[in-house]
């Protein structure tokens, strides 16, 4: 299995382009499910996640043609054009869905295009439990029929979904987009309450819109959605990742130095930059995309509660407190999306961080320096926290299991090494 070994201590000076979001590029690679026409893709990062959607896309009946490179060399990403011009089958064996959570945003389309699905329950993973009881609620308000057979949830709609009102008890990305990718195709209108915020769903709604579909309030809690009897093809851009923004500028905030993270989108990563000026980085918007900059001046502790969209994000946790761990002062980290996201904190522990954790809370207290020591990767965002430390770390980190890392940072070694960082891959 492939390591990462990294030398720290070197500042970060240059540029990074900015990669399409992974967990936008996902629900909008389901999406043609939903149309016989090509859905073609612009800016689609390569990673291990989107191979693993096109597996299970292509089993169902979606046929799917690449063009283009990856982003890492400035280069737009590749271009996925999507055919389902007749589903072939409407199961998603339990295989394919407990090694990727989101391919269980095919149960919406497929349902609402086939009148039925069987989609394998996905099952717990690394940080926590994280049931699909509202993914099947909101598509029981459109009128399907739902049952829970042999770990397999079986949905049924045989005269078509209808349009319903739910409202989500509580905010979900993957639910929301689930629901709202099946209520194009009802007939009627459905409204969805407490629909989730992320840019994603705006990004997904913005590419129903051109295939056809009828959705009002993108961007608030209530999405009102008028069914169509079909949709039709269309091309759509895949939004930055602003997950990866955020890490990179958390690095750069780490390691000091001064890096213009290009194709990025100040509008869309929330919570980060008024938390980044606050602990006395410096951060803004250029004519392609955020700077960030510590030269010289220390950063201090924060206070930060892991929230729904615009909030900080459960999927930056990691990486904060990878900088916390060498702030000035005391920093206080409390996650309320997942329970067991802190799988991290003895790893860093192991670099010399001082963390204590009570519940869902950590104090992480600022040492002067962290040291180099073998590590090991346990989900995708913990395993670039680690990243993170490493590069502030005196001496050799080695990051092992990287193969967390792959499924969501394209070309990570590639991109930080461009700035100056002594960071490779070791191939086993
Ligand atoms: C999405 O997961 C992301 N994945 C996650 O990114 C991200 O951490 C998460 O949203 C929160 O922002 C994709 O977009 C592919 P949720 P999702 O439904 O949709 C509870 C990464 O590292 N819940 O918003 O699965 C749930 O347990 C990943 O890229 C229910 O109780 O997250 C959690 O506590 C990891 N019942 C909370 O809601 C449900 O039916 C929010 O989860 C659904 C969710």
């Amino acid at each position: 299995m492939d390591r990462i070994r990294i030398r720290g201590g070197n500042r970060l000076v240059g540029d990074i382009p900015i990669s399409g979001a992974k967990n936008a590029a996902l629900p909008l690679m389901v999406a043609s499910l939903l149309t016989e026409e090509p859905l073609v893709l612009a800016n689609v990062p390569h990673l291990a996640d989107i191979a693993q959607m096109a597996e299970i896309l292509g089993l169902l009946g979606v046929s799917i043609e690449q063009n283009g490179t990856a982003s890492s060399a400035g280069a737009p990403g590749r271009t996925l054009t999507l055919t389902a011009k007749t589903i072939a089958q409407t199961t998603a064996p339990y295989d394919l869905v407990r090694k990727m959570r989101a391919s269980f945003f095919v149960l919406g389309p497929l349902l609402a295009r086939a009148g039925h699905a069987k989609v394998s329950l996905p099952g717990g993973c690394a940080i926590g439990p994280r049931p699909v009881d509202f993914h099947i609620q909101g598509l029981e308000a459109l009128g399907a029929r739902i049952t829970l057979e042999d770990g397999y949830v079986i949905a049924e709609a045989p005269g078509g979904l209808k349009g319903g009102r739910y409202r989500f008890p509580h905010v979900s990305v993957g639910a929301t987009e689930n629901v709202m990718m099946a209520a194009t195709l009802a007939k009627g209108t459905t409204v969805l309450e407490n629909a989730a915020l992320e840019p994603e769903i705006a990004d997904l709604g913005a590419c129903l819109i051109a295939m056809g579909a009828e959705i009002e309030g993108l961007g608030t809690r209530t999405l009102t959605i008028a069914g169509k009897p079909r949709l039709h093809g269309a091309r759509h851009t895949v939004l930055p990742d602003r997950i990866e923004t955020g890490t990179y500028a958390f690095a750069v905030a780490a390691a000091g130095g001064e890096v213009e993270l290009i194709g990025a989108r100040a509008d869309t990563v929330g919570a980060i930059i008024p938390l980044l000026r606050s602990a006395g980085v410096s951060i803004g918007e250029t004519n392609r995309g955020i700077k960030v900059a510590r030269n010289g001046a220390h950063f201090t502790g924060f206070e930060v509660t892991t929230e729904p969209y615009p909030g900080f994000p459960t999927d930056l946790q990691a990486q904060l407190m990878a900088l916390a761990a060498t702030a000035n002062g005391v920093s206080h980290i409390t996650e309320t999306i997942f329970e067991n996201r802190f799988m991290h904190v003895p790893e860093l522990t192991r670099l010399g961080a001082k963390i204590h954790v009570d519940g869902q809370s950590a104090t992480v207290t600022g040492v002067q320096a962290l040291h180099g020591a073998p590590v090991m990767a346990t989900d995708l965002r913990a395993s670039v926290g680690l990243v993170i430390a490493g590069l502030v770390a005196e001496g050799e980190t080695i990051v092992s299991r990287i193969y967390h890392l792959d499924r969501g940072f394209e070309h990570i070694e590639e991109k930080l090494g461009r700035c100056g960082a002594d960071i490779v891959r070791l191939k086993d």
